[in-house]
This record gives structure tokens, C-alpha cells and sequence, in this order.
């Protein structure tokens, strides 16, 4: 049995992530968040982790929401990124393996296709440049860290596009959604089954991991609103320009998941089949 800490266990992935490991007899797992340890406190946390002594620790503790983050430049460095260097000086100390999940962001969107893990970075926002900063650290600490990036996260634990343009559907007539943008949605059950894949194989290195196929935030809202039965509702396209949100998003940031592929066997399957599923958890046989 492998013993591996979970960081952030509570949040969104964390929990599905728990839940995978837990439904398997390979892992001893131990779930942190805010409560047990505060990742931007380098002593603290040092001490935490190699007094557990873990074989493996998955750091999702991050400061995830990428407007706030705009205003909030400390904050986003302090938890994405010197948390990210605390955990991994943790894990050095008890000789633990690192995996950290960074961000399609870390791209800035302008190579019109999807990125390879050796593409160069060049992040448009806080967000993007913390979680890089973060990766960094990973890097230069580790000798056997693991990357994962991945990006549009859904999940039944937490806020999200799809519970936020349901919420919103329910409210409004008509929704207005950016259709400059596109990438990759992803099911947080799926991104957790590719985590305990890159442990079991002992992976090393940046992978990128994302559901199959790519669309616009304004494709997969129609998406939402057509698989949950939704109607009367409609939705406007719109630009980025015109929502004018605080962080700069990359216009295209599919990523090539190739690696991970070569690496585990794995390939998500496509967004739209994990998102008929998500949906149909949230309300199971019915409408929503
Ligand atoms: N969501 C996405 O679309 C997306 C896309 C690409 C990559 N990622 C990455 O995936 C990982 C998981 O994201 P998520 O969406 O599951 O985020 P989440 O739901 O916000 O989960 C993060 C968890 O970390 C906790 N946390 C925050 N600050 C902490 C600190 N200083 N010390 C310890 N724990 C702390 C949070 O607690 P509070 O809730 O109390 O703050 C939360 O429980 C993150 O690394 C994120 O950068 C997410």
C-alpha cells in the first residue's frame, strides 16, 4: 500500500480525488486542507509533512479563482506558488514524490493548437503566473515531481461553469457567454483516475490531462443547457472583450495529451460524455 497525502482535499478535485484512492486497496491516504495545514506557512507545513511521512503527496491546496487572484497577487503567489515550494521542501525532508496540477493558463493561447508539455509558457494573468512559479518549484526542488495540467474544471464538489450556468438558467431567459475562448472541459472523476494512473506507474515529469475534444465556454454552455433539459432558455454569444472580466484568458489553450497516453495507456474520454454523466449525478433519471 502506497502511503500518499492529499493537499487540498476538500476542494473540488480533492474530494473525488479522495474518493478514487479510497475506493482502492493500493493507497493509504491522509486528507488535509485549511483546517490541518495552512501551505503558506513554510515551517508549519515542512514540519506537518514529514512528521506524517508520506510516500506521495498531491498538492491541489491553490487560490483558484483566476479574477480574484488579478487583486489578490499576493495571495495567489503566497498559496500557488511559495505553498507549492513548502510542500515539496516537506516532502523532500520525508523523501515523499510530488504531484502538483497546474493550469492550461500557464499558456498564453497563441499557438492556434493544442499545447505539447515542452511548449513554451508565457501566462496572460496572476493566476497563470503563480501556479507557473509554482511548477518551477516543483522542478528545481524535486528530482521525480509530477505536473499535471489541466484545465475547465467541473465536479460535483464544488463552483463551476456548468452548476453556474444552471444556476443561472433558472433565474434568466437569457445567458450571455464567451464564444472567443476555447479549450477542453474537464470531469473531475476522470482527472482523479489519471492521478492514481501517473502514481501507480511511477510517472515523472509535466503531463498534461484534459477531456477529449475542444469547444468554446458558449458551446459547452448550449451543451448544458441541451443535456439538462433546459428550455425557454437562450444564449448569446458573446466576446471576451465584452465581458470584460478582470484576468486575460488565453483564446485557445487545448492541450495534447498525448504523453499521458504513452506513459498510463489512458485517454479521457470526450468532454460531452463526461458531462452527460456529471449531469445525470446531480440529478439522477430525471430532469434537472
Ligand atoms: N478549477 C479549475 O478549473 C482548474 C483548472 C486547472 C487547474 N486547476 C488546479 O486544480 C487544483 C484543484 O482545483 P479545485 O478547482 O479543486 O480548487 P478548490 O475547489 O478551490 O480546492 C482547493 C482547496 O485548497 C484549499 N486551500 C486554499 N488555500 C489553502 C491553503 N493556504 N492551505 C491549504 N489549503 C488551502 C481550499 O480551501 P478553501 O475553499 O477554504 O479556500 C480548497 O479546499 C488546483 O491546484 C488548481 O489550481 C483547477
Amino acid at each position: 500500500m502506497k502511503r500518499v497525502l492529499v493537499i487540498g482535499a476538500k476542494g473540488m478535485l480533492g474530494r473525488d480525488v479522495m474518493e478514487e484512492l479510497r475506493s482502492s486497496s493500493l493507497y493509504d491516504v491522509t486528507g488535509w486542507d485549511i483546517d490541518e495545514i495552512d501551505v503558506r506557512v513554510e515551517m508549519d507545513t515542512v514540519e506537518k509533512i514529514s512528521r506524517l511521512g508520506p510516500e506521495i503527496v498531491i498538492n491541489l491546496a491553490a487560490h483558484v479563482n483566476v479574477d480574484e487572484c488579478e487583486s489578490q497577487t499576493e495571495k495567489a503567489f503566497a498559496v500557488n506558488a511559495e505553498g507549492m515550494r513548502h510542500v515539496a521542501l516537506g516532502a523532500v525532508k520525508c523523501g515523499a514524490r510530488v504531484v502538483y496540477i497546474s493550469t492550461d493558463y500557464v499558456f498564453d493561447g497563441e499557438k492556434g493548437r493544442a499545447y505539447a508539455e515542452d511548449d513554451s509558457p508565457h501566462p496572460l494573468n496572476v493566476y497563470g503566473r503563480s501556479k507557473l512559479q509554482g511548477e518551477r518549484y516543483v522542478q528545481e526542488l524535486t528530482k521525480d515531481g509530477v505536473i499535471v495540467r489541466t484545465q475547465w474544471l467541473f465536479g460535483k464538489h464544488g463552483n463551476n461553469f456548468v452548476a453556474s450556468v444552471l444556476r443561472q438558467a433558472r433565474e434568466k431567459k437569457e445567458l450571455s457567454i464567451v464564444d472567443d475562448q476555447t479549450g477542453s472541459p474537464t470531469y473531475t472523476v476522470d482527472l482523479a483516475k489519471v492521478l492514481s494512473a501517473l502514481i501507480q506507474c511511477g510517472a515523472r515529469g509535466i503531463f498534461h490531462a484534459a477531456n477529449r475534444g475542444t469547444c468554446t465556454w458558449f458551446e459547452f454552455g448550449q451543451s448544458i443547457l441541451e443535456l439538462s433539459g433546459m428550455s425557454g432558455v437562450s444564449i448569446r454569444p458573446i466576446s471576451a472583450k465584452e465581458l470584460n472580466r478582470p484576468a486575460i484568458r488565453p483564446p485557445y489553450s487545448g492541450l495534447n495529451c498525448e504523453r499521458l497516453k504513452q506513459v498510463t495507456g489512458m485517454t479521457l474520454r470526450p468532454w460531452s460524455e463526461a458531462l452527460k454523466e456529471y449531469l445525470n449525478s446531480l440529478n439522477p433519471g430525471g430532469r434537472i
